[in-house]
C-alpha cells in the first residue's frame, strides 16, 4: 500500500531512475504519483512534479533534466481523497524539505494542531503532511543542518506506521526510517549509487545487493556511502542480503496481463514449492525450516492460522488439511481481528502467519501479538526476507516469484502447496496418517503440476465461458469440505477484477438464504467435482435448475452423471478438470475460476493488473 523509492548516485537522471521504480511498485497503490529532486548545480531549491493519476501520466508532466538525487511516491490514498494537492512528496512551510510516505500517522491531528500553533501552514488533508512541518520544527536548529537528527527527533513523536524518505535542498542526502512499512535500501554495484524501495522489485534492474531496515531503523545515504543509525543514534551494522529472483521473473513478458502471467506460472510453482521437501522414493514430506523437534510436533494441540484476503482463504483450506491428515484442531482466524479479541493462547497453539508479502500491517500486528501471548510461530511468505519472514519464528518459504498482479493466484497455489506438504509432515511425525496412505498422497501430489497445466492449456473453453457470462451483475459461488475456500477465492477473484458482485457459499448453506436470490438473472458457479459430497452438490445444482437459475459446474472429466443433467441444454455449462486423489482438488478447482474472473474482466475492458481501490500489499492496519 503506496510505493516509496529513491535515487543518490552518479547518474544525473536521478528522476527517471525514480519514475522507473515507480512504475514496478505501482501495484502497491495507483490513485496518483510524485518526485522531488534536486537539480544539478541548483542545490537550493526543491523540484516537485505531482498529481492524481498513474506513474506513465504524472510523468508525462516532467521535463527531463539532471538531477542526482530524488525521491519518488505511488499512492493508495488513506487520508484524503486522491488529488494533486494530496499527492506525495509533501513540503515544508519554507518548500526545503520534502517528504514521502507509506502508512499511516495516527496522531497526526493533535500533532497539526500544535504545528499549526506553531505558524505551520497545511495544504492537504493527509496525516503525512505532519511529516514535512514536523521535521521542519526540528530542522536548522542551532544553525546546525543535520537532516537525519531532525528526523530522528520528530519520528520519536510519532505514533502509528510508517516507512519514509525525505530530502532538504540544504544537503546533499536521502534520509529513509521505517516503522511497520517496509522500506529496503538497494547498493549500487560499485558503492556509488543508493536506492530506496518498499520491495525488492524495484531493485531488480539495478542491482540484487539490498539491506532490508528494521523498525526504528534511520539509514542515511549520500552518493558514495550509507550509514545506518538506531533511535538513539548509534551506528548499526548490517549484513546486505542478496535478491535470489531475476529481472525476468517479474517481467509480464509475451502476456497481456501479470495475472495470465502468473496463472501460467503455477504448475513451474507447484514443482518449486515442492521441490527437495516432496521425497517420492521415501513417500513422504519434509520441511527443513519447520525446524521443530518431533517432540515439539506431537504436543501441537491447536493451530491458528491468521493471513488476509487470498492469503485467508489458503489457510481455510489449511484448517481442513490440519484437521483430515494431522488430526490437530485448527482455528482460521481473519488478521485483522485477532489481534482485537484477545486471542486465547497457550505454550501448545502454533500460530501460522500465512502471507504473500510478508508486509501485510494487520498479519504483523496478529503475529507480533501472538508472540507476546507466548504462542509459537511460524510463517508461509512468498518474499524472502519480509517483515513476517524475518519475524516469524519458524518458516516455510513459498517459491511463487515476484507476484505483481494486484490479484493473488500463484501465490495461493503455492502457500496450499506449502499447507499440504506441511500438514503431511506433521501427520507422519504425529502418526495420524499411515505410510501406505502418505505414500498415495505424495505420489498424487506428484502429479498435480501436469494436471493444472492440462486445465491450462484448454484455457479458450474457459474464454468461451466467460464471453457468455460477464454481464450478470451477480454470481453465487458453491463449494463444500475442501472447495468451500476454493468458491470462497473464485469469487473473491471475480469481485476484486471484474467488479461482479459475488458471494461465495458453503454449498449445504445454499438453503439458509442464498436460493432466495436465485432466479434467471442470478447465475451460480458450482465445485461439482467426485469427493466425498459430490452428491450433495448435484443436489443444490438440480435445486437451481429448477429456479430457473443458470449454472456453471467444474466437474471431474468423464463425468457421466452431469452430463445427462445437461442433455439438451445449453443454458448450463461445465468445466472439466482432469479426476485426482480427492484431498487435491481445490488445485484443479482453483485455476478455472481465476482465468474464469480473469476472462471476465477481460471482456468488460477492466484493468486486470491493477483493479480499482485495490494495492497489492496492505500496510496500514
Ligand atoms: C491484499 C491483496 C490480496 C492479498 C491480501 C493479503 O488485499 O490485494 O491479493 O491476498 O492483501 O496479502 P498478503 O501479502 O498478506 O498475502
Amino acid at each position: 500500500m503506496c510505493g516509496i523509492s529513491a535515487y543518490i548516485g552518479k547518474e544525473n537522471n536521478a528522476a527517471e531512475i525514480v519514475f522507473n521504480m515507480l512504475s514496478r511498485l505501482e501495484y502497491r497503490g495507483y490513485d496518483s504519483a510524485g518526485i522531488a529532486y534536486v537539480k544539478e548545480g541548483k542545490q537550493d531549491k526543491i523540484f516537485v512534479v505531482k498529481d492524481k493519476g498513474m506513474v506513465e501520466d504524472v510523468k508525462k508532466q516532467y521535463t527531463p533534466e539532471h538531477s542526482d538525487l530524488c525521491i519518488g511516491h505511488t499512492r493508495w490514498a488513506t487520508h484524503g481523497e486522491s488529488s494533486k494537492i494530496n499527492a506525495h512528496p509533501h513540503l515544508d512551510c519554507k518548500q526545503e524539505i520534502a517528504v514521502v510516505h507509506n502508512g499511516i500517522i495516527e496522531n497526526y491531528v493533535s500533532l497539526k494542531e500544535i504545528l499549526e500553533e506553531k505558524g505551520h501552514k497545511f495544504i492537504s488533508a493527509t496525516d503525512s503532511e505532519v511529516l514535512s512541518h514536523l521535521i521542519e520544527e526540528f530542522y536548522n536548529k542551532d544553525d546546525v543542518l543535520n537532516l537525519e537528527e531532525a528526523i530522528r527527533q520528530a519520528i520519536a513523536l510519532l505514533r502509528g506506521s510508517y516507512g519514509i524518505a525525505v530530502i532538504s535542498s540544504k544537503e546533499e542526502k536521502i534520509v529513509a526510517a521505517r516503522l511497520g512499512s517496509p522500506i529496503i535500501i538497494g547498493i549500487g554495484k560499485d558503492e556509488d549509487e543508493y536506492f530506496i524501495s518498499s520491495d525488492t522489485n524495484a531493485l531488480l534492474p539495478y542491482t540484487n545487493s539490498t539491506i532490508p531496515l528494521n523498525d526504528g531503523e534511520i539509514a542515511i545515504l549520500t552518493k558514495n556511502d550509507y550509514k545506518i543509525i538506531n533511535k538513539d543514534a548509534l551506528p548499526v551494522q548490517k549484513k546486505i542480503e542478496k535478491i535470489l529472483h531475476d529481472l525476468q521473473s517479474a517481467e509480464k513478458g509475451e502476456y497481456a496481463h501479470y495475472m495470465l502471467k502468473e496463472i501460467f506460472e503455477q504448475p513451474r510453482v507447484i514443482n518449486e514449492t515442492m521441490r527437495g521437501r516432496l521425497r517420492l522414493e521415501e513417500g513422504i514430506a519434509k520441511l527443513g525450516g519447520v525446524r521443530m523437534k518431533k517432540e515439539e510436533i506431537r504436543n501441537i494441540n491447536r493451530i491458528v492460522f491468521i493471513a488476509c484476503g487470498t492469503s485467508l482463504h489458503a489457510g481455510m483450506l489449511g484448517k481442513y488439511l490440519m484437521e483430515e491428515i494431522a488430526r490437530i484442531p485448527t482455528e482460521v482466524e481473519y488478521a485483522s481481528e485477532f489481534k482485537y479479541k484477545f486471542p486465547v493462547i497457550d505454550k501448545g497453539t502454533l500460530v501460522i502467519a500465512i502471507s504473500q508479502s510478508g508486509e501485510t500491517a494487520d498479519t504483523i500486528a496478529s503475529l507480533r501479538e501472538a508472540k507476546e501471548r507466548g504462542a509459537n510461530t511460524l510463517g508461509i511468505v512468498n518474499v524472502v526476507g519480509s517483515t513476517i519472514a524475518r519475524e516469524a519464528e519458524k518458516g516455510v518459504y513459498v517459491y511463487a516469484g515476484p507476484e505483481i498482479g494486484v490479484a493473488s493466484t500463484k501465490a495461493f497455489t503455492a502457500q496450499i502447496t506449502a499447507l499440504y506438504l506441511l500438514s503431511m509432515y506433521f501427520g507422519r511425525i504425529r502418526n495420524t496418517i499411515s505410510g501406505f496412505a502418505l505414500r498415495e498422497l505424495v505420489e498424487e501430489f506428484a502429479r498435480i503440476p501436469g494436471k493444472v497445466s492440462k486445465i491450462l492449456d484448454d484455457a479458450d473453453v474457459i474464454k468461451d465461458i466467460a464471453d457468455e457470462f460477464y454481464n450478470y451483475g451477480d454470481f453465487l459461488y458453491l463449494g463444500r469440505g475442501y472447495n468451500f475456500p476454493i468458491a470462497l477465492e473464485g469469487a473473491l477473484k471475480l469481485k476484486e477484477i471484474s467488479y461482479i458482485h459475488a458471494e461465495g457459499y458453503p454449498a449445504g448453506e445454499m438453503k439458509h438464504g442464498p436460493i432466495a436470490m436465485i432466479d434467471e438473472n442470478f447465475p451460480t458457479m458450482a465445485i461439482l467435482v467426485k469427493d466425498n459430497v459430490y452428491n450433495k452438490i448435484m443436489s443444490n445444482v438440480e435445486e437451481i435448475k429448477a429456479r430457473h437459475g443458470r449454472f456453471i459446474a467444474i466437474i471431474t472429466e468423464g463425468d457421466e452423471e452431469v452430463k445427462k443433467i445437461l442433455k439438451g441444454d445449453d443454458k448450463n455449462k461445465v468445466i472439466s478438470v482432469p479426476k485426482t486423489h480427492p484431498l487435491f482438488y481445490p488445485f484443479l478447482t482453483v485455476v478455472p475460476l481465476q482465468l474464469f474472473a480473469y476472462f471476465c474482466a477481460l471482456k468488460l475492458g477492466r484493468n486486470v493488473d491493477k483493479p480499482r481501490n485495490l494495492a497489492k500489499s496492505v500496510t496500514v492496519e
